[in-house]
Protein backbone atom coordinates (compact mmCIF):
# COMPACT_ATOMS: atom_id res chain seq x y z
CA UNK A 1 0.00 0.00 0.00
CA UNK A 2 1.30 3.71 -0.82
CA UNK A 3 1.44 5.51 2.34
CA UNK A 4 -1.27 8.24 2.13
CA UNK A 5 -2.70 10.77 4.51
CA UNK A 6 -5.39 9.10 6.12
CA UNK A 7 -8.44 10.50 3.60
CA UNK A 8 -11.71 9.50 4.22
CA UNK A 9 -12.65 9.00 0.69
CA UNK A 10 -10.24 6.04 0.64
CA UNK A 11 -11.66 3.84 3.66
CA UNK A 12 -14.62 2.73 4.37
CA UNK A 13 -15.77 0.55 7.17
CA UNK A 14 -16.25 -3.07 6.69
CA UNK A 15 -18.75 -3.60 9.73
CA UNK A 16 -22.69 -2.31 9.31
CA UNK A 17 -22.57 -1.04 12.67
CA UNK A 18 -19.32 -0.34 14.33
CA UNK A 19 -20.94 1.24 17.21
CA UNK A 20 -21.52 0.00 20.81
CA UNK A 21 -17.92 -1.45 21.51
CA UNK A 22 -17.80 -3.72 18.60
CA UNK A 23 -14.84 -4.41 16.62
CA UNK A 24 -14.31 -2.71 13.23
CA UNK A 25 -11.99 -2.84 10.46
CA UNK A 26 -11.12 -0.55 7.97
CA UNK A 27 -10.33 -1.50 4.54
CA UNK A 28 -8.34 0.44 1.89
CA UNK A 29 -10.13 0.41 -1.52
CA UNK A 30 -6.82 0.55 -2.56
CA UNK A 31 -4.88 -2.55 -3.79
CA UNK A 32 -2.30 -4.73 -1.75
CA UNK A 33 0.77 -5.21 -1.69
CA UNK A 34 1.51 -9.51 -0.35
CA UNK A 35 5.12 -10.67 -0.76
CA UNK A 36 6.59 -13.77 -0.69
CA UNK A 37 9.94 -14.94 0.14
CA UNK A 38 11.82 -17.87 1.05
CA UNK A 39 14.98 -19.35 0.63
CA UNK A 40 15.20 -21.15 -3.04
CA UNK A 41 13.26 -24.42 -3.08
CA UNK A 42 10.96 -23.10 -0.43
CA UNK A 43 7.72 -23.51 -2.72
CA UNK A 44 7.06 -19.76 -4.14
CA UNK A 45 7.00 -20.07 -7.60
CA UNK A 46 4.64 -23.18 -7.10
CA UNK A 47 2.39 -21.43 -4.61
CA UNK A 48 2.09 -18.37 -6.37
CA UNK A 49 1.17 -20.28 -9.52
CA UNK A 50 -2.08 -21.98 -7.89
CA UNK A 51 -2.50 -18.50 -5.88
CA UNK A 52 -3.18 -16.39 -8.94
CA UNK A 53 -5.35 -18.83 -10.64
CA UNK A 54 -7.16 -18.85 -7.13
CA UNK A 55 -7.31 -14.65 -6.68
CA UNK A 56 -8.46 -14.54 -10.41
CA UNK A 57 -11.30 -16.78 -9.87
CA UNK A 58 -12.34 -14.74 -6.88
CA UNK A 59 -11.95 -11.58 -8.06
CA UNK A 60 -10.31 -9.77 -11.41
CA UNK A 61 -7.74 -7.10 -10.15
CA UNK A 62 -4.81 -9.44 -9.33
CA UNK A 63 -1.27 -9.82 -10.52
CA UNK A 64 1.72 -11.76 -10.15
CA UNK A 65 4.85 -9.61 -10.64
CA UNK A 66 8.21 -10.77 -9.74
CA UNK A 67 11.46 -8.34 -10.19
CA UNK A 68 12.56 -7.32 -13.05
CA UNK A 69 8.46 -7.84 -13.65
CA UNK A 70 8.96 -7.08 -17.21
CA UNK A 71 9.86 -3.52 -17.50
CA UNK A 72 12.19 -2.86 -20.60
CA UNK A 73 14.49 -0.69 -18.03
CA UNK A 74 14.50 -3.50 -15.48
CA UNK A 75 15.15 -6.28 -17.42
CA UNK A 76 18.12 -4.58 -19.09
CA UNK A 77 19.51 -3.90 -15.55
CA UNK A 78 18.91 -7.52 -14.65
CA UNK A 79 20.32 -8.84 -17.64
CA UNK A 80 23.46 -7.16 -16.49
CA UNK A 81 23.63 -8.42 -13.29
CA UNK A 82 23.15 -12.10 -14.82
CA UNK A 83 25.62 -11.96 -17.73
CA UNK A 84 27.93 -14.72 -17.19
CA UNK A 85 30.46 -12.88 -18.65
CA UNK A 86 30.63 -10.74 -15.90
CA UNK A 87 32.62 -12.38 -12.91
CA UNK A 88 34.46 -9.37 -12.23
CA UNK A 89 31.33 -7.60 -11.09
CA UNK A 90 31.66 -6.25 -7.10
CA UNK A 91 29.24 -6.82 -4.43
CA UNK A 92 28.75 -3.39 -4.41
CA UNK A 93 27.46 -2.86 -7.86
CA UNK A 94 25.16 -6.13 -8.03
CA UNK A 95 23.66 -4.75 -4.85
CA UNK A 96 22.98 -0.85 -6.90
CA UNK A 97 21.79 -2.70 -9.56
CA UNK A 98 19.13 -4.42 -8.08
CA UNK A 99 17.98 -1.59 -6.52
CA UNK A 100 17.56 -0.06 -9.53
CA UNK A 101 15.75 -2.52 -10.90
CA UNK A 102 13.18 -2.55 -8.04
CA UNK A 103 12.97 1.09 -8.42
CA UNK A 104 11.81 0.96 -11.90
CA UNK A 105 9.64 -1.67 -10.98
CA UNK A 106 7.95 0.30 -8.87
CA UNK A 107 7.86 4.01 -10.48
CA UNK A 108 6.28 1.87 -13.52
CA UNK A 109 4.36 -1.18 -12.01
CA UNK A 110 3.87 -1.46 -8.60
CA UNK A 111 2.25 2.29 -7.87
CA UNK A 112 0.12 2.12 -10.90
CA UNK A 113 -1.49 -1.32 -10.18
CA UNK A 114 -1.65 -0.03 -6.52
CA UNK A 115 -3.79 3.25 -7.73
CA UNK A 116 -6.35 1.48 -10.03
CA UNK A 117 -6.96 -1.01 -6.61
CA UNK A 118 -4.89 -4.08 -7.83
CA UNK A 119 -3.97 -7.09 -5.56
CA UNK A 120 -0.34 -7.93 -6.12
CA UNK A 121 1.46 -11.28 -5.38
CA UNK A 122 4.83 -10.25 -5.52
CA UNK A 123 7.25 -12.93 -5.47
CA UNK A 124 10.34 -11.74 -3.54
CA UNK A 125 10.97 -8.42 -2.74
CA UNK A 126 13.28 -6.31 -0.52
CA UNK A 127 13.78 -8.50 2.07
CA UNK A 128 15.03 -10.65 -0.16
CA UNK A 129 17.91 -8.24 -0.94
CA UNK A 130 18.49 -7.67 3.72
CA UNK A 131 18.88 -11.37 3.25
CA UNK A 132 20.83 -12.30 0.25
CA UNK A 133 23.01 -9.08 0.10
CA UNK A 134 23.15 -9.04 3.91
CA UNK A 135 22.81 -12.07 5.76
CA UNK A 136 24.34 -13.98 3.10
CA UNK A 137 27.02 -12.08 1.32
CA UNK A 138 27.49 -9.77 4.53
CA UNK A 139 27.04 -6.51 3.10
CA UNK A 140 26.62 -3.96 5.64
CA UNK A 141 22.80 -3.46 6.54
CA UNK A 142 22.90 -0.04 6.98
CA UNK A 143 23.36 0.56 3.39
CA UNK A 144 20.84 -2.04 2.24
CA UNK A 145 18.09 -0.29 4.40
CA UNK A 146 19.42 2.93 2.99
CA UNK A 147 19.27 1.50 -0.69
CA UNK A 148 16.15 0.21 -0.03
CA UNK A 149 14.17 3.22 1.42
CA UNK A 150 15.49 5.34 -1.03
CA UNK A 151 13.72 2.96 -3.70
CA UNK A 152 10.59 2.24 -1.93
CA UNK A 153 9.73 6.05 -1.68
CA UNK A 154 7.49 5.34 1.53
CA UNK A 155 6.02 2.33 -0.28
CA UNK A 156 5.04 -0.32 2.19
CA UNK A 157 3.81 -4.33 2.14
CA UNK A 158 0.95 -4.90 3.39
CA UNK A 159 1.72 -8.61 4.08
CA UNK A 160 4.85 -10.56 3.72
CA UNK A 161 4.64 -14.47 3.60
CA UNK A 162 7.90 -16.68 4.16
CA UNK A 163 8.13 -20.01 3.04
CA UNK A 164 10.48 -21.76 4.94
CA UNK A 165 12.37 -24.77 4.10
CA UNK A 166 15.10 -26.84 6.17
CA UNK A 167 18.44 -27.51 4.07
CA UNK A 168 17.39 -31.07 3.66
CA UNK A 169 13.98 -30.51 2.33
CA UNK A 170 15.52 -28.16 0.01
CA UNK A 171 18.17 -30.17 -1.38
CA UNK A 172 15.57 -33.15 -2.41
CA UNK A 173 13.38 -30.95 -4.19
CA UNK A 174 16.52 -29.28 -6.19
CA UNK A 175 17.54 -32.81 -6.74
CA UNK A 176 14.24 -33.32 -8.89
CA UNK A 177 13.87 -29.92 -10.35
CA UNK A 178 17.52 -29.27 -11.66
CA UNK A 179 18.26 -32.84 -12.08
CA UNK A 180 21.10 -32.78 -10.59
CA UNK A 181 22.41 -35.20 -7.48
CA UNK A 182 24.13 -32.41 -5.41
CA UNK A 183 24.12 -29.02 -3.51
CA UNK A 184 27.74 -28.27 -2.75
CA UNK A 185 29.18 -27.35 0.64
CA UNK A 186 28.92 -23.39 -0.35
CA UNK A 187 25.42 -23.88 -1.52
CA UNK A 188 24.87 -25.39 1.93
CA UNK A 189 26.10 -22.88 3.80
CA UNK A 190 24.35 -20.15 1.78
CA UNK A 191 21.06 -21.93 2.43
CA UNK A 192 22.12 -21.59 6.07
CA UNK A 193 22.97 -18.03 6.13
CA UNK A 194 19.36 -17.24 3.61
CA UNK A 195 17.42 -19.05 5.83
CA UNK A 196 18.67 -17.58 9.52
CA UNK A 197 18.39 -14.46 7.99
CA UNK A 198 14.66 -14.78 6.72
CA UNK A 199 13.59 -16.67 10.22
CA UNK A 200 15.52 -13.33 12.51
CA UNK A 201 13.93 -10.86 9.97
CA UNK A 202 10.71 -12.46 10.15
CA UNK A 203 10.50 -11.94 13.83
CA UNK A 204 11.24 -8.16 14.17
CA UNK A 205 8.27 -7.71 11.29
CA UNK A 206 4.90 -6.54 12.24
CA UNK A 207 2.81 -7.95 9.51
CA UNK A 208 4.64 -11.32 8.34
CA UNK A 209 3.52 -14.88 8.62
CA UNK A 210 6.21 -17.58 8.43
CA UNK A 211 4.94 -20.51 6.87
CA UNK A 212 7.54 -24.11 7.05
CA UNK A 213 6.61 -26.19 4.52
CA UNK A 214 8.73 -29.25 5.55
CA UNK A 215 7.08 -32.81 4.87
CA UNK A 216 3.88 -30.80 3.64
CA UNK A 217 2.32 -31.57 0.39
CA UNK A 218 2.08 -28.16 -2.06
CA UNK A 219 -1.66 -28.63 -1.21
CA UNK A 220 -0.86 -28.87 2.55
CA UNK A 221 1.03 -25.60 2.18
CA UNK A 222 -1.49 -23.74 -0.02
CA UNK A 223 -4.35 -24.34 2.15
CA UNK A 224 -2.66 -22.81 5.11
CA UNK A 225 -1.36 -19.65 2.51
CA UNK A 226 -5.26 -19.31 1.91
CA UNK A 227 -6.24 -19.44 5.42
CA UNK A 228 -3.87 -16.41 6.97
CA UNK A 229 -4.97 -14.58 3.70
CA UNK A 230 -8.57 -15.17 4.50
CA UNK A 231 -7.96 -14.52 8.14
CA UNK A 232 -5.92 -10.92 7.14
CA UNK A 233 -8.58 -9.73 4.81
CA UNK A 234 -7.18 -10.12 1.43
CA UNK A 235 -9.30 -12.48 -0.13
N1 LIG B 1 5.49 -28.55 -0.47
C1 LIG B 1 6.29 -29.14 -1.36
N2 LIG B 1 6.65 -30.44 -1.21
C2 LIG B 1 7.47 -31.03 -2.10
N3 LIG B 1 8.00 -30.44 -3.19
C3 LIG B 1 7.68 -29.15 -3.39
C4 LIG B 1 6.83 -28.42 -2.50
N4 LIG B 1 6.69 -27.15 -2.95
C5 LIG B 1 7.43 -27.09 -4.08
N5 LIG B 1 8.02 -28.27 -4.35
C6 LIG B 1 8.93 -28.60 -5.48
O1 LIG B 1 10.18 -28.04 -5.13
C7 LIG B 1 10.80 -27.44 -6.26
C8 LIG B 1 11.07 -25.97 -5.97
O2 LIG B 1 9.84 -25.26 -5.87
P1 LIG B 1 9.69 -23.77 -6.36
O3 LIG B 1 8.24 -23.44 -6.26
O4 LIG B 1 10.34 -23.58 -7.68
O5 LIG B 1 10.51 -23.01 -5.22
P2 LIG B 1 11.05 -21.50 -5.19
O6 LIG B 1 10.30 -20.72 -6.21
O7 LIG B 1 10.78 -21.06 -3.78
O8 LIG B 1 12.53 -21.60 -5.44
C9 LIG B 1 9.86 -27.68 -7.42
O9 LIG B 1 10.29 -28.81 -8.12
C10 LIG B 1 8.52 -27.94 -6.77
O10 LIG B 1 7.71 -28.78 -7.54
MG1 LIG C 1 10.86 -19.38 -7.69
Amino acid sequence: MKKKALNIDHIEEAGENAAGGKTHTFQPKTGALIVFEGPEGSGKSTQLERLIKYFKKKKAKTVLLREPGGTVISEKIRSIILDRAHTNMSEKTELLLYIACRAQIIAEKINKLLDEGYTILQDRFYLATIVYQGYARGIDRKWIDELNRFAMGGLKEDLTIIYDVTLAEAKKRMKKRAKTDRLDEEAAEFHTKVRDGYLKEAKKMDNCIVISTDNKDVDSVFKETIYHLERKGFI
